[in-house]
């Protein structure tokens, strides 16, 4: 039996990692797939394993130097049938959560759970390659050339040191190339550490929210037309409010809304407020879980006034990859639903 699994398994497609989630209240159970970017040719079949990519459950793990060689990972969430993305509508009072362990990510690195408004079935009905790509900085590949752009909502973008999340939408409906639309490429971000609330998150127990222990992260999709995304954390039984800094000696701020952005500098308008944002999501988005560093640093999420890590060259690429090459991040119980609580 084992010498025809072996075979079987070679002769049809790549084994995707499976995992289990949450979604209004049934269990699923969905597959990882790699971008295509990962594949030596369009076609070819990944080894998970070789690039660092394992599930165990409901759990996923994501490596920074992997066996194969490749650096991080930017994966999607497939279906139970294997050749379409799941899709989450992110408006009308609900949410999404997850638990997340953020430990071993020092400064530099970028463990991003993010959704785009990709096709359900990929480019050309191959969502299993994991292709269609777009994101808000169009660097979705199409026929070899980064050019595909669509509404992006960052839920997490963080290391141990720093998060942020933000709002990107587009000027266009579904996905577009770049000049024939556009994309609020800066986005309207939520990082209390830039607003002064810089004891909240952070790797020791002196911090409200402590990186070196796991927790849950929850963000709430209030009204439709999207009006608000709200957050709160439980660590270690306990739930833990978001920050709630004074934004510029304005006003208050603990979620997302278009005051907020309004008050951080983004003037909202038709097509960059939240409910420009709320109309992307409720065409429904893929969920990717991504792992990457830059040749630059990550200064725009946890440097200067963003954060306390040095930035450029302390935490650029190569020096990551040689001081942290075993950084990962570990997602896990992802959920989606109603709201629970308000
Ligand atoms: C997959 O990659 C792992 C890690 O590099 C390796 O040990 C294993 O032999 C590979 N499996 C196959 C089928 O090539």
């Amino acid at each position: 039996m084992f010498v025809v699994f072996l075979f079987f398994s070679n002769l049809f497609a790549e084994s995707n990692p499976s995992l289990t989630y949450t979604y209004n209240g049934a269990s699923r159970t969905g597959y990882i797939v790699v971008d295509q970017e990962w594949r030596d040719t369009a076609t070819a079949d990944v080894n998970y394993s070789a690039i660092g990519v394992s599930t165990s459950g409901s759990s996923l793990t994501q490596v920074l130097v992997t066996p194969s060689g490749a650096i991080g990972s930017r994966l999607y969430l497939l279906d139970s049938t294997k050749s379409s993305y799941e899709l989450f509508a992110l408006v009308g009072n609900v949410e999404f959560s997850y638990d997340v362990d953020m430990s071993d990510l020092p400064c530099g690195m970028n463990a991003a759970l993010y959704t785009i408004e990709m096709n359900k079935n990929g480019l050309k009905n191959d969502a299993q390659l994991g292709t269609g790509y777009c994101d808000a900085q169009f660097l979705g590949m199409v026929d070899g050339k980064q050019v595909s752009g669509c509404a992006e909502l960052d839920i997490w973008e963080a290391n141990r040191e720093a998060t942020v999340y933000t709002t990107h939408p587009c000027t266009f409906t579904g996905q577009s190339t770049k000049g024939s639309g556009s994309c609020q490429s800066d986005g309207c971000g939520f990082n209390a550490y830039r607003y002064g609330e810089k004891n909240f998150y952070g790797p020791s127990s002196s911090f409200t929210l402590d990186t070196t222990k796991k927790f849950t992260v929850v963000t709430q999709f209030i009204g439709n037309p999207l009006t608000e995304i709200k957050r709160y954390y439980i660590q270690g039984g306990k739930t833990i409010p978001n920050a709630n800094p004074l934004v510029y000696n304005t006003a208050n701020y603990d979620s997302i809304t278009d005051a907020f952005c309004k008050t951080a500098g983004h003037n909202p308008d038709t097509n960059t407020n939240i409910a420009a944002m709320g109309k992307s999501l409720a065409r429904g988005h893929v969920l990717s879980f991504s792992l990457w560093d830059s040749n630059d640093g990550m200064g725009w999420l946890d440097a200067s006034e963003y954060g306390p890590c040095p930035g450029g060259t302390a935490d650029s690429a190569a020096t990551l990859e040689k001081n942290h090459p075993g950084s990962h991040v570990v997602w896990s119980n992802v959920k989606f639903g109603p709201v629970s609580n308000l």
